[in-house]
């Protein structure tokens, strides 16, 4: 098993590029099915769950083919091409070790008529409940039937018909699975409440590039007309807004500055006005953003929340920085209900981190000191080597399959700006 070894203490300074965003190619991934001509990818991220997401398209007989990707390069360029579906079956076995196949559901419902999909069951941060996704596809004229650990949606003959739905609770992946049931319905569908995401509004683009008729992209009222069929399409996916917020987090516990190459400062509001209050000095420049430790960081007291709101995905990584705050910051985590697991192992390098319930109270602390911990889940782990950035000796990061689902090579990128960093096989 993989883990990573890090010299804390050294100030990072440079340049990081920004890559492609994760939870924008995994919707923009199964789009590939609702239509027979090629969708291309550009800036498709290379991470596990990518891998993973192309080798549950290639099941279904999707051909993928990647491009002009040289081994120094981030990202690589993805075409894809559902000619003929030769399978409607997602099974447990890929299903389990990547709960976004859910994804596939609504565009295999859409262009077969019908599909199967292992329930995804719960992760570490949560249960994760698929009832918002089943219950906007019967909304738009889906039959649901739930067997043996499997989900069935069936449309009726002649296609989906549409509908109305009004989500009681925001949720991405619902609101990713509506849109892509509803963009080739036969009539017009209405979503409520939908999740406004910058990764939402990335599916909306390249959907409306295939040949989708969306409004309202970008608020959280969708009217959607259906259209006959969707064409192919080529489509840059957008940059990784929460890989940026992480990096800004890592060089800022250094005492160092950073430009996020890439980044763009108008998908990250909340998180720059979080690391604004903790002290930094936060710029949008020509290439992307830049970030600068300016003195002391200020403890703050805020909540995550659905986009526009503070991102739950970069709870853990805000967490580490202000581990080392002049003061104590409080943190409620509003979306799921088990996300503090980098809290034991942020305390075990000399934290100071008491949780009730939903709510973290962070005291800063003077210094941290290196240990070895245990990554849970992608954005603990990475809260983890945030903090081993600045501990005193040395820190090591086990399970980083946990870290390599979300974050491309991240040792490299650390690297650039000057950390001591390097992962290590087979302990
Ligand atoms: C997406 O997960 C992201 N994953 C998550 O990122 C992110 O944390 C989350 O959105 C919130 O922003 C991808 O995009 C692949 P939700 P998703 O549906 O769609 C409840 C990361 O670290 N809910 O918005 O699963 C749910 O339990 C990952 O990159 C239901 O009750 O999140 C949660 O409390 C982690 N019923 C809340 O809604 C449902 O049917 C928000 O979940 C669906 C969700």
């Amino acid at each position: 098993m993989d883990k990573i070894i890090i010299r804390g203490g050294k100030r990072l300074a440079g340049r990081i590029p920004v890559s492609g965003a994760k939870n924008a190619a995994l919707t923009l991934l199964p789009c590939a099915l609702l239509t027979d001509e090629p969708l291309t990818l550009r800036n498709l991220p290379r991470l596990a769950d990518i891998d993973g997401f192309q080798h549950l398209l290639n099941q279904f007989g999707v051909s993928t083919a990647i491009a002009g990707a040289r081994p120094e390069d981030f990202g690589r360029v993805m075409t894809l091409q559902a000619t003929r579906i030769t399978s409607s079956v997602a099974p447990y076995d890929l299903v389990r070790k990547m709960r976004a196949s859910i994804l596939v559901l609504a565009p295999m419902l859409a262009r077969m008529g019908e599909a199967k999909v292992s329930l995804p069951g719960g992760c570490a941060i949560g249960n994760r409940p698929i009832d918002l996704h089943l219950k906007a596809l019967e909304a738009l004229g889906a039959t649901i039937e739930l067997a043996a650990g499997y989900v069935r949606a069936i449309a009726p003959d002649g296609g989906l018909p549409g509908g109305r739905y009004s989500f009681p609770v925001v949720s991405v992946g619902a609101t990713e699975n509506a849109l892509m049931a509803a963009v080739t319905a036969r009539g017009k569908s209405t979503l409520h409440n939908a999740a406004r995401e910058p990764e939402i509004v990335d599916l909306c683009r390249m959907l409306v590039a295939m040949g989708a008729e969306i409004e309202g992209i970008g608020t959280s009222d969708l009217v959607i007309h259906g259209v006959s069929r969707l064409h192919g399409a080529t489509y840059q996916v957008m940059p990784d807004r929460i890989e940026a917020g992480s990096y800004a987090c890592a060089a800022a516990i250094t005492g160092g500055e950073v430009t996020l190459a890439g980044a763009r400062i108008e998908e990250m509001e909340a998180t720059v006005q979080a690391l604004r209050d903790i002290g930094l000095h936060v710029e949008p420049r020509p290439e992307g953003l830049h970030v600068a430790a300016d003195g002391p960081l200020r403890p703050v007291t805020l909540e995550t929340a659905p986009y526009p709101g503070f991102a739950t995905d970069m709870q853990a990584q805000l967490m580490a920085l202000l581990c080392l705050a002049q003061g104590t910051s409080v943190l409620t985590e509003t979306i799921f209900e088990n996300r503090y697991m980098h809290v034991p192992e942020l305390n075990r390098m000399g934290a100071h981190i008491e949780t009730k319930g939903r709510v973290a109270i962070v005291h800063g602390v003077p210094k941290l000191t290196g240990a070895e911990v245990m990554a849970t889940d992608l954005r603990a782990s990475m809260s983890l080597v945030i903090a081993g950035l600045a501990a005193e000796g040395e820190t090591q990061v086990h399970r980083l399959y946990h870290l390599d689902r979300g974050y491309e090579r991240l040792e490299e990128k650390l690297a650039l700006v000057g950390a001591e960093i390097e992962r290590v096989g087979g302990d």
